[in-house]
C-alpha cells in the first residue's frame, strides 16, 4: 500500500474483494482515486495490497454491510476526508423457492443489498450534498424490472435499488451530487455459487465480463449519466421486461432460476 498524498480524490468501493467490486476498484485506481475497499471477509485485505500497488491509498474494511455498526466502521475510516465518489456495490444473492430458504440468508440479502447500501449512502450522501459536489453509483440490476421466481427476494432487492437510485437522483438534480444506478445482467463472478445456484440455467450459462461490466457503470458515473444498462443481451431483456406482463416475466425466471433447469453436457455441446 502506497502513503496517501492526500491530493488525490477518495473514492469508497464496497464490495470490493471480488467480481463486479473488485473491477470498479480497479477503474477507480487507473481514473486517480485514493481508496477506501470494504467486503465482510479478510481477503479484502488482499485485494487492498493489489490495488495499493500502483501508487495510490488504498485502505482495506472489513466490515459486515448488512449492519449499522459495519456501516459506520466505513464512515469512520474516511476520517473526515470528504468522499469524491462512492460505489455501492456489495450484495448477495440467494437460489430457491423462497418458502424453502433459510430465512436468517433471506434477511442477510436484503439487510445487505438495501438496508446496509442506503444507510451508507444516507451518511456519505449528506456530506456530498453539504459539500455541493460528488458522485453516487449504486449497482442495482436488471433483475430488478422481473419477479425472479427461485430467486424472488433478491430480485425484490434489485427493484428497490433500481428505483431508489432514479428517486435520489431526482432529489439532487439541483446540486452536483449525481446518482448513476449500473444494472447490469447476469456477469461471470462468484454470486452464483454463493447463492447455491449452479444447478440453474441462469448459474451455469456464459456470462457478461465483469470488467466490461465495471468499465462501462464507472464511465457512467464519471459522465454522471442516470442508468447504464451493461451488455446487448442484458439490453434487449431490459426492454422486453418493459413490455412483457409480470406474470410471464416470472415464468421466465423460473426457466433460468429454478434449481435443475441447468442444461446437461450433452445439451451444452449441441
Ligand atoms: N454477477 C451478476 O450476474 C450480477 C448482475 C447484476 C447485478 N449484480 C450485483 O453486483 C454486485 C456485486 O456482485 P458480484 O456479482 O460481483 O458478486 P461477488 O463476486 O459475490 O461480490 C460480492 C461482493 O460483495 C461483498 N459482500 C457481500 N455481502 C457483504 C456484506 N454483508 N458485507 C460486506 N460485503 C459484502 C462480498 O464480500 P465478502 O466475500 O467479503 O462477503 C464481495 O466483495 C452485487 O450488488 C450484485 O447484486 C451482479
Amino acid at each position: 500500500m502506497s502513503q496517501s498524498t492526500g491530493t488525490r480524490p477518495l473514492a469508497i468501493v464496497t464490495g470490493a474483494s471480488t467480481g463486479i467490486g473488485r473491477e470498479l476498484a480497479t477503474c477507480c485506481v487507473d481514473g486517480g482515486f485514493d481508496l477506501i475497499v470494504v467486503a465482510d471477509e479478510p481477503e479484502i485485505h488482499v485485494a487492498a495490497s493489489e490495488l495499493g500497488a500502483h501508487d495510490v491509498h488504498v485502505e482495506a474494511v472489513q466490515a459486515d454491510l448488512a449492519t449499522l455498526e459495519g456501516v459506520d466502521k466505513v464512515v469512520a475510516a474516511a476520517n473526515g476526508r470528504p468522499v469524491s465518489a462512492l460505489l455501492a456495490n456489495a450484495g448477495r444473492a440467494l437460489g430457491h423457492a423462497f418458502l424453502d430458504q433459510d430465512f436468517a440468508a433471506a434477511r442477510k440479502v436484503l439487510d445487505t443489498n438495501v438496508t446496509g447500501t442506503i444507510y451508507l449512502i444516507y451518511q456519505v450522501g449528506r456530506q456530498m450534498r453539504a459539500r455541493g459536489e460528488g458522485r453516487i453509483l449504486i449497482t442495482g440490476s436488471i433483475a430488478g424490472f422481473m419477479p425472479g421466481s427461485f430467486q424472488a427476494v433478491y430480485n425484490g432487492t434489485k427493484a428497490f435499488l433500481d428505483s431508489f437510485s432514479y428517486a435520489l437522483r431526482n432529489e439532487l438534480k439541483e446540486t452536483n451530487v449525481s446518482v448513476t444506478c449500473l444494472m447490469p445482467g447476469a456477469t461471470e463472478t462468484d454470486i452464483f455459487e454463493r447463492a447455491d445456484m449452479l444447478d440453474t440455467k441462469i448459474g451455469s450459462q456464459k456470462k457478461d465480463d465483469p470488467a466490461d461490466v465495471a468499465r462501462q457503470g464507472y464511465e457512467a458515473m464519471m459522465r454522471g449519466d442516470g442508468q447504464i444498462v451493461t451488455g446487448l443481451k442484458s439490453k434487449f431483456q431490459a426492454a422486453m421486461a418493459h413490455v412483457i406482463p409480470a406474470d410471464m416475466l416470472a415464468e421466465m425466471h423460473r426457466g433460468m432460476a429454478a434449481p435443475g433447469t441447468a442444461p446437461s453436457a450433452e445439451q451444452s455441446r449441441k
